[in-house]
């Protein structure tokens, strides 16, 4: 098999994996897609300015951060500059998607954040220098349930193999 077909094969495989949250058919046009308390949520999360880093396709994944912006992080996890060694670099992140972020704690890169809640509210205060109160944190939390996508059930199903015959090679024992 040549080289660049393996290369293709995995893209094609890879692109399967974007799943389709009501998300997007909200910014489709949808207005239906979200229900009214994601909606506020969704409001929160841009006037607080959670979207000045966690934005674009997949909500996030576009570029490096600080970690504690406005306020120092409590651990001195160096980040980026253990890379690049660039002093600019120090305590800088890649900023996540958040899609599927319902599905995929605990949290950061350390996985040291267990609950999304404890998550939103620790963003306010360190990112963006505000103190989400329960009720907004909770909301922001409903908003970021509606970029859970669906998974297409025929692509992740088991695969139908050929009963063994007399050819199929054996696995290394
Ligand atoms: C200044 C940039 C910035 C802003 C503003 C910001 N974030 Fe983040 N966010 C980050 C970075 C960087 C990380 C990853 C840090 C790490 O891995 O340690 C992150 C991580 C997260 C995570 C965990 C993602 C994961 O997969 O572990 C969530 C959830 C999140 N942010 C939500 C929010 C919300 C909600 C807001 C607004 C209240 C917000 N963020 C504002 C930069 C930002």
């Amino acid at each position: 098999m040549a080289y660049s077909n393996i290369g293709n094969a995995i893209g094609a495989f890879e692109r399967k994996l974007l799943t389709h949250a009501p998300f997007d058919d909200y910014l489709k046009g949808d207005e239906k897609a979200l229900t009214g308390g994601q909606k506020v949520g969704l409001n929160l999360f841009i006037t607080k300015g959670c979207t000045t880093c966690h934005n674009g396709m997949g909500v996030g994944g576009h570029m490096y951060q600080k970690r504690g912006l406005v306020k120092e992080w409590p651990t001195k996890d160096l980040g980026r500059f253990e890379n690049t060694k660039n002093e600019a670099d120090t305590y800088f992140f890649k900023v996540p998607s958040l899609c599927n972020i319902t599905e995929t704690g605990p949290y950061l890169h350390d996985g040291s954040v267990k609950s999304l809640e404890e998550m939103v509210s620790k963003m306010g205060e360190y990112q963006i220098g505000k103190t989400l109160n329960d009720e907004e944190v909770a909301s922001v939390v409903e908003f970021l349930g509606s970029l859970k996508g669906r998974i297409d059930e025929e692509f992740i199903k088991v695969p139908e193999i050929p009963a063994d015959g007399p050819d199929t090679p054996k696995g290394d024992s």
